[in-house]
């Protein structure tokens, strides 16, 4: 397989200039990321230190394997909603290694509102459900939850994840053999005691886990029955009356002690492994940094990313001459296969076909999918529509959509329109969509939407038979970008989970890995034929 070659002159005024703008980015991301890890400030870090106790973080940090790596998950949802007094949506998720198991683990931080979900806590909870299911890992739910904020409960009812989902979905994957392990260690109410109620196996911390329906004050209210919260719903209650409570913890240190040997002894996983040894990229991967203008409508070469993430920065790229505003290739990432989709400008007919056979060849190939996304969108315009766009894009889109192997989605740079679909976003069901800080996200760019609804409103105005004023024009012109410009911002796309996180450059490669690893937990090759449907020809 042939390394690629490098043009990046990392002295450059331009390599520098990029270089500086995504360290910028970088840190406010950093100071974005330390806000959400404060939340709750020092007063709620005094409230727990009182009451001997410790925090979600820290918590999952005396979980994990020392040696093994964590993988966050949407570590900024719900930023800037809710008054941002919930950061990180008052959770924490992500993909880590416990006693040598792969494992998806949930932590409810009661550092903010009791760990009362909110909507966007709740979206968070089912996302990370969703990956445990897809790859077949064991769910870790770190619990202590006031259950429903009740300001928002409402919304909790709404569409798609919400509305007791994460209930059904922990039912569902106990039915499936994915073991749903529940440590609780503090007031776990309403939909907080189901997580623990619908779990296979429970550990629960003497004198300060308390799991109940209905705390001491609703019950006096609704039945005028007097009860402490120990008799109502304590440790020692669920472990010797209600059966609730399989392990008694004496704290938060033997609960965790507790947890990590009862993952260690579950049954065996089905690690079916074709890996090579990995090895690092031949250049630096530092230098992603200077790789992405600040400016995304100017171009640059997604090898020169590729080149940074995978072993020995080999490539093998898949019909090079053709359709070259998409590079596709076959690489491998700490020793995995994986075919690669690039974007290098927008998607043309031809592109899109030759999109349309690679993934094909992958999923006939059993071999995962990575799509670096920067996209401006299907080529648009009379040449582009006679040559059969809609159709090609489409018959992209179907691959993608049919496409059985595990695919991952990184926005690098700009995602928009169809390009979006075209290229896994979200509704594609990725493994995992990560995002840089330098990306952005929308149906189109802002000034070209502004644009279209000019033309629109004119249009409109003088068929009525009056005449547009061009400061009314453009005040609406505006108005149109700023609006675009605020929703395409990648801190929007991740506090409303349309991501699994913005992640440092550097880190994609390690990202992806683990990603890759959690695919192989179940079993690529079993994960079905591949099924097409008919490709509009
Ligand atoms: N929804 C919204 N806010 C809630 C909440 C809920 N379900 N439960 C607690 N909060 C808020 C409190 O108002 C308080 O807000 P503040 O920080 O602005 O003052 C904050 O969370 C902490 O609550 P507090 O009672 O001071 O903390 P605590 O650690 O002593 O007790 C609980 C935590 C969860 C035991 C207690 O707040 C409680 O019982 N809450 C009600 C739980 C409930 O009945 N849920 C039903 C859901 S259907």
């Amino acid at each position: 397989m042939a390394v690629l070659p490098s043009h990046l002159m990392t002295h450059s005024h331009d390599y520098r200039q990029r270089r500086a703008h995504t360290l910028s980015l970088l840190t406010e991301l950093q100071q974005r990321m330390a806000k959400a890890r404060n939340a709750g400030g020092p007063r709620a870090a005094a409230k727990l230190r009182k009451r001997d106790k410790l925090n979600a973080r820290e918590r999952l940090e005396r979980l994990l394997d020392r040696d093994g790596s964590f993988l966050e998950l949407s570590p900024l949802a719900a930023w800037g909603q809710y008054d941002d007094e919930s950061p990180g949506a008052g959770c924490i998720t992500g993909i880590g290694h416990v006693a040598g198991r792969l494992c998806v683990i949930s932590a409810n931080d009661t550092r903010v509102k009791g760990g009362a979900i909110y909507p966007a806590t709740a979206d968070k909870l089912v996302r990370a459900q969703q990956i445990a299911r897809e790859n077949g890992l064991p769910s870790v739910a770190l619990t202590e939850s006031a259950g429903a904020n009740l300001l928002y409960q409402a919304e909790l009812f709404a569409m798609g994840n919400r509305g007791g989902r994460g209930f059904a979905n922990q039912a569902q994957m106990s039915a499936e053999g994915l073991a749903q392990v529940s440590l609780v260690f503090g007031s776990s109410t309403a939909g907080g005691a189901y997580v623990p109620g619908m779990s296979d196996i429970n550990v629960m911390v003497r004198d300060k886990a308390s799991v109940y329906l209905a705390g001491p004050p609703l019950v006096k209210a609704a039945l005028g029955e007097d009860a402490t919260d120990a008799e109502l719903g304590g440790a020692e209650m669920h472990h010797t009356v209600s059966g609730l409570c399989d392990y008694l913890a004496e704290d938060d240190a033997d609960a965790i002690r507790i947890g990590r040997e009862i993952i260690g002894n579950l049954g065996c996983s089905t690690h079916h492994t074709e890996r090579r040894a990995p090895k690092p990229p031949k250049y630096d991967p530092d230098e992603l940094l200077g790789i992405v203008p600040p400016d995304l409508r100017l171009p640059f070469d997604m090898r020169e990313v590729i080149a940074r993430i995978v072993d020995g920065s080999e490539f093998d790229e898949f019909r090079a001459g053709y359709g070259d505003t998409l590079v596709c290739g076959i690489a491998w990432i700490d020793g995995y296969r994986v075919g690669i989709l690039g974007n290098n400008g927008p998607l043309y007919s031809s592109a899109a076909q030759k999109a349309t056979h690679f993934i094909q060849l992958c999923n006939q190939q059993r071999t995962p999918l990575v799509y670096l996304q920067n996209i401006t969108g299907f080529m648009v315009g009379q040449e582009a529509e006679r040559g059969g766009i809609v159709k090609d894009g489409s018959k992209m889109v179907h691959a993608v959509s049919t496409a059985t192997v595990p695919q991952f989605t990184v926005l690098v740079g700009g995602s928009y329109g169809a390009g979006n679909y075209g290229m896994c976003g979200r509704a594609y069901d990725p493994r995992l969509l990560l995002t840089w800080p330098c990306s952005k996200i929308g149906v189109m760019g802002g000034p070209q939407a502004a644009r279209v609804m000019r033309i629109v409103q004119e249009a409109a105005i003088r068929r009525m038979g009056g005449e547009p004023l061009p400061s009314d024009m453009a005040d609406m012109e505006a108005t149109v970008i700023a609006e675009f410009d605020r929703t395409a911002d990648p801190y929007y796309a991740t506090s409303r989970l349309w991501d699994d996180g913005i992640i440092d450059p550097r880190h994609t490669r390690q990202a992806l890995a683990m990603g890759l690893a959690a695919a192989w937990n179940r079993d690529v090759r079993g994960a079905g034929q591949p099924k097409f449907g008919v490709l509009r020809m």
